[in-house]
């Protein structure tokens, strides 16, 4: 649980970051059309509830700060007997003035004759997500007459969402721990399901068992060929015998993520050649994890799993020639195209920036929390490959915490030796 302790620091970090003379206004998600009248699950917007914590749609957060005090007020909609019936309950203003440390708190349908008295002749600045829908915008502007200066409210949010806090590490900790049922269970099922999607249902069974609100993002469940579509959503094949299969899945527990990659064998026994790529990845992902430190740069991390893995190709026969000049060309892209890893807190890739205000690369710094996760795609059709490694996919992904003096793998439970996952295919 994050304290409401917890997010009054963050929106006094945010107060302090805004110039004088200035209105912030952030909005929660709107609900996502399915199609026609049916929604996706409400999900809040990350930005909006990292400074609150609130859940509920049609609510804004308003940040007005003239001289130097801020003044912060929330919006929410309100309690409707007929609304409530059909959608259900909502907080409501006289709740939310209890639970939250604000300046006041009023009903949404309050916000744009507010909006227009708080952006008055004094005020220069509007801070918004630049990311918002045109309709937000567009209201926002309208009220803004005297505004001279529009700014990107998310650039300071994200960049404070770099370092996590105890909390914050904590319910990635739950989520992880919940992921990790489901990534075994997967392991001692895999030889009774015959499908993909058999596997994707319990992945889903285990988190919304658990207690998780849903998927981090759509789990893939890649076997044979289809791991080397990278993005492979799908999971509606048939699982064939001494195939592997990628699974990258991860639930998300109170608004923070998981995200886990392991590689399976669909008959339990991993073949020949499916181990020797498999190897050569699993030392590449703990060689890169062992780097983890402050200080140290993720483009360091990408450089060194791209020589690693190039190195590897080399060995095995899959790419020819000098590892130096295959670098230099960039051959190891065509079977390790993707980055070594990515921010993973609010969202799976958590949007945080990977540059200073400069534009300069930030170092790892203690409280981050990253992914590393190295793999190696071989299409079938690669007649440049021996045939034995031909329709091979691997991946191995962990979630690393950046600690004083090195990193934690908040992942390491989730198994990834093979004798580890053939001994609980086999159990
Ligand atoms: N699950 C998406 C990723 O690994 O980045
Ligand atoms: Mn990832
Ligand atoms: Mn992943």
């Amino acid at each position: 649980m994050i304290q409401e302790s917890e997010y009054k620091n963050r929106r006094e970090a945010f107060a302090k970051s805004l110039k004088k003379g200035s209105v912030s206004v952030l909005f929660s998600a709107e609900y996502q059309t399915r199609s026609h009248d049916t929604h996706y699950p409400y999900r809040q917007n990350s930005n909006f509830y990292y400074l609150c914590g609130f859940t509920e749609d049609r609510a804004a957060l308003v940040f007005v700060k003239e001289k130097k005090d801020t003044k912060i007020y929330l919006f929410v909609y309100k309690k409707e007997k007929q609304e409530e019936l059909w959608n259900g309950k909502r907080l409501g203003k006289e709740r939310a003035k209890e639970l939250f440390d604000l300046d006041d708190v009023f009903d949404e349908s309050e916000l744009t004759a507010k909006l227009k008295s708080f952006l008055d002749t004094k005020i220069k600045r509007l801070y918004y997500d630049f990311k918002l829908d045109y309709s937000k915008v567009k209201l926002l502007k309208r009220y803004a007459k005297e505004v001279e200066c529009f700014q990107n409210a998310a650039t300071i949010i994200e960049r404070m969402r770099l370092i996590k806090s105890d909390a914050e590490i904590a319910l990635i900790k739950k989520a992880l721990h919940i992921t990790k049922t489901a990534h075994h269970r997967a392991m001692k099922k895999v030889k009774e399901l015959e499908y993909e999607y058999e596997l994707q249902a319990e992945f889903e069974y285990m988190f919304k068992k658990q207690g998780a609100q849903s998927d981090a993002y759509t789990s893939i469940i890649a076997s044979g060929n289809n791991a080397n579509t990278l993005h492979y959503i799908q999971n509606s094949d048939k699982i064939a015998p001494d195939r592997l299969i990628l699974i990258d899945a991860g639930c998300e527990y109170n608004y923070y993520a998981s995200d886990i990659t392991r590689t399976i064998s669909s008959s339990a026994k991993f073949t020949k050649a499916q181990r020797e790529i498999y190897t050569l990845v699993l030392d590449v992902e703990k060689a890169i994890i062992a780097m983890v430190a402050p200080n140290v740069l993720r483009s360091a991390l990408q450089k060194k799993a791209e020589q690693l893995l190039c190195q590897g190709l080399v060995d095995l026969g899959i790419l020819k020639g000098e590892v130096q000049k295959l670098l230099k060309k960039e051959a190891h892209k065509k079977y390790f195209p993707h980055g070594i890893g990515h921010w993973m807190g609010i969202d799976v890739h958590d949007q945080c920036p990977y540059k200073d205000t400069k534009g300069k690369e930030i170092p790892l710094q203690k409280g981050m929390v990253l992914t590393i996760e190295p793999g190696i795609y071989i299409d079938e059709h690669d007649k440049t490959v021996a045939k034995k490694y031909r329709g091979i996919g691997i991946r191995i992904e962990d979630d690393i915490l950046v600690t004083e003096n090195g990193y934690e793998n908040l992942s390491k439970a989730i198994v990834k030796e093979i004798k580890d996952i053939e001994s609980l295919a086999s159990s």
